[in-house]
């Protein structure tokens, strides 16, 4: 991009052609207030805060910094008398819309409004209010969020970011001049609506518009800790911020700032966590006793574990790691199981398929003019990618294909629903595009076997594996099938996982000593004889590898319950109980 030079408040600054007035400003430290303006959603210069004073080139006029795009020679003034009394009106007038009353509002001390009143020295409305005003009825049908859209100021970034950046078109604007309004499809309550809750724009929403339940009165910024940390909900791998309050989980938000979501997030990653979670926690450590399991002191299992383990021979030995499991524990366990000569090392989410070796970064995503989505819906699993492929094929008319047997979320917004059986059909299709990309998961059977002989060179292949950490297990070679036959003894390393298959639990009855290292007691109080428990996902640090081969950083936001370790210090020690010294990578006798 070319440099263009400026003229701000007397001073001379540098951009690049390209950049907005606002984004120049920004760049070079000098500030402009901004209501509607928020990085990541387009400009659409509602609010008129950032006004500016432009001087030329052309007519002297005033104008918003956040649409006007840079000229070289611009000269400008962001902060005169003049401008900072049109901005104090705008907010006047914001102000004696609707109710902002602060003391009685729960995003008092973190409304971006506020912070101006106070920055513009606002303490009285000259202002009358319109006697045609009646307030708006509260929105508290959904599950997650309540809408009040008397603390509403049209901003619009939560339509902007449901529609252009989520691509789900839920919101929208309803009625006209005063009696405008966000509203959910066509007007109803949102409980009722489209809505499939990512949350995003409560986390946009500049004053108390849009609040989040569980959070509500739970503390303000200035109350809370931030922490930054990986999801570990599925593979994608979503870089979040985990809003913590006296070592207590009380919001998932989006991080703006990570790769490969820059800010996105769904309902998986950001609501489920903290409502839907009904299993009992698995504090502290237990034997399985007359079918009862009690409490056992911790090193006391550790050495049953350890003694147990020397006792069955290696063949009769199972390892099953969960790919909730971090990178450095499955490194431990993989060459662990090396030294010990234990080959029945499996993956509890099953049989992990070896997908094409070559990863590609999802933001290249944007690139591409057809999406073929097969056997996977974007709607349900690795949501952030279904939104990445909503947002693209409604800003840029590109082609959706979907590839299917079943039913998928993906296929109104599609071109073409296609069966797997005819797949020929897509081959044809992808003739016509410039720069397809095949983005295909768990259920996509032989029909990638052509896909990829025929469109190896043209297209680019994103592999949408079932299990979060998936890829870090295949890179240390966790990815057997569990041989129950001649498992006797069989350690677990569960962590968080879910939706045990029956099917396994059968299985592992079968088995002579179970041992399960888990943040949750069910299913595994069905077959386990010592319970190790172990930290959920916001408690562990190390690290995960995404779905494009990225490794993410894991950090703990909150302490986990008193009697439970971090996940690798249980594995090492258990390892040093055997005798294992995994620094030298060898056996030390215990003798
Ligand atoms: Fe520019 Fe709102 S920030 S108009």
């Amino acid at each position: 991009m070319a440099e263009i030079t400026l003229t701000i408040d007397d001073k001379e600054v540098k951009g690049e052609l390209g950049d907005t007035v606002l984004q120049i400003c920004q760049k070079n430290g000098i500030y402009v207030p901004t209501l509607c303006h928020l990085d990541g959603l387009p400009d659409i210069g509602s609010c008129r805060m950032c006004i500016v004073d432009i001087q030329g080139p052309g007519r002297p006029r005033v104008s918003t910094a956040c649409t006007t795009p840079a000229m070289d020679g611009m000269v400008l003034n962001t902060n005169t008398a003049s401008i900072n009394a049109m901005r104090k009106n705008i907010l006047e007038f914001l102000l004696s819309e609707g109710n902002h009353h602060c003391m009685y509002c729960l995003s008092s001390g973190d409304c971006e409004l506020q912070d101006l009143a106070y920055k513009f020295n606002i303490d009285y409305i000259r202002t009358p209010k319109s006697p045609y005003e009646k307030p708006v009825p509260v929105d508290s049908s959904h599950r997650y969020l309540v809408m009040d859209p008397n603390r509403c100021i049209l901003c619009y970034r939560c339509v902007r970011v449901c529609n252009d950046v989520q691509g789900n078109r839920v919101l929208g604007i309803g009625g006209r001049g005063s009696k405008s309004q966000i509203i959910s499809d066509l007007g109803g309550s949102r409980g009722k609506s489209s809505c499939i809750s990512c949350g995003m724009c409560v986390q946009v929403c500049p004053t108390g518009a849009l609040t989040d339940r569980r959070s509500s009165y739970m503390g303000r910024e200035t109350q809370v800790n931030r922490v930054k940390t990986t999801c570990m909900f599925c593979s994608v791998g979503c870089g979040e911020e985990l809003v913590t309050r006296d070592n207590y989980l009380i919001r998932i938000e989006g991080d703006w700032d990570a790769e490969p979501n820059y800010g996105l997030m769904c309902s998986v990653g950001r609501y489920e966590p903290l409502y839907d979670e009904k299993r009992t926690r698995a504090v502290r450590t237990m034997l399985m006793k007359d079918g009862q399991l009690e409490r056992i002191v911790r090193d006391a299992a550790l050495n049953l574990v350890a003694d147990k383990m020397d006792e069955f021979p290696k063949e009769a030995t199972a390892i099953i790691v969960s790919t909730q499991a971090t990178n450095e524990s499955m490194d431990l366990i993989a060459e662990a199981c090396k030294a010990f000569g234990v080959s029945n090392l499996s993956c509890l989410e099953g049989k992990i398929s070896e997908p094409d070796s070559k990863t590609n970064e999802l933001g290249e995503l944007a690139d591409a003019d057809m999406f073929i989505v097969v056997g996977e819906d974007l709607t349900k699993d690795h949501q952030v990618v279904g939104f990445l492929v909503k947002r693209y094929i409604v800003e840029q008319t590109k082609q959706l294909v979907i590839v299917d047997d079943d039913e998928n979320g993906l296929a109104p917004f599609a071109n073409h629903v296609i069966k797997p059986n005819e797949v020929e059909k897509v081959i044809e299709l992808a003739k016509t595009a410039k720069k397809p990309v095949i983005i295909y998961g768990a259920k996509a059977g032989k029909e990638m076997e052509l896909l990829r002989r025929e469109l190896a060179i043209k297209a680019k292949f994103y592999w949408m594996p079932k299990g979060v950490n998936s890829r870090g297990a295949l890179a240390v070679g966790i990815n057997g099938s569990f041989d129950a036959i001649s498992a006797k003894f069989v350690y677990i390393l569960a962590a968080e996982a879910k939706d045990i298959p029956d099917e396994l639990i059968e299985k592992l009855k079968r088995a002579e000593f179970v041992v399960v290292q888990t943040s949750y007691i069910q299913p595994w109080d069905q077959v386990a004889d010592v319970i190790i428990p172990s930290p959920i996902w916001a408690e562990k640090e190390g690290s995960t590898t995404n779905l494009e081969g990225r490794v993410l950083k894991l950090a703990k936001a909150v302490n986990p319950p008193i009697e439970v370790n971090d996940e690798l210090d249980t594995l090492l020690e258990l390892m040093e109980k055997l005798g294992y010294s995994p620094m030298n990578n060898k056996m030390v006798s215990n003798t």
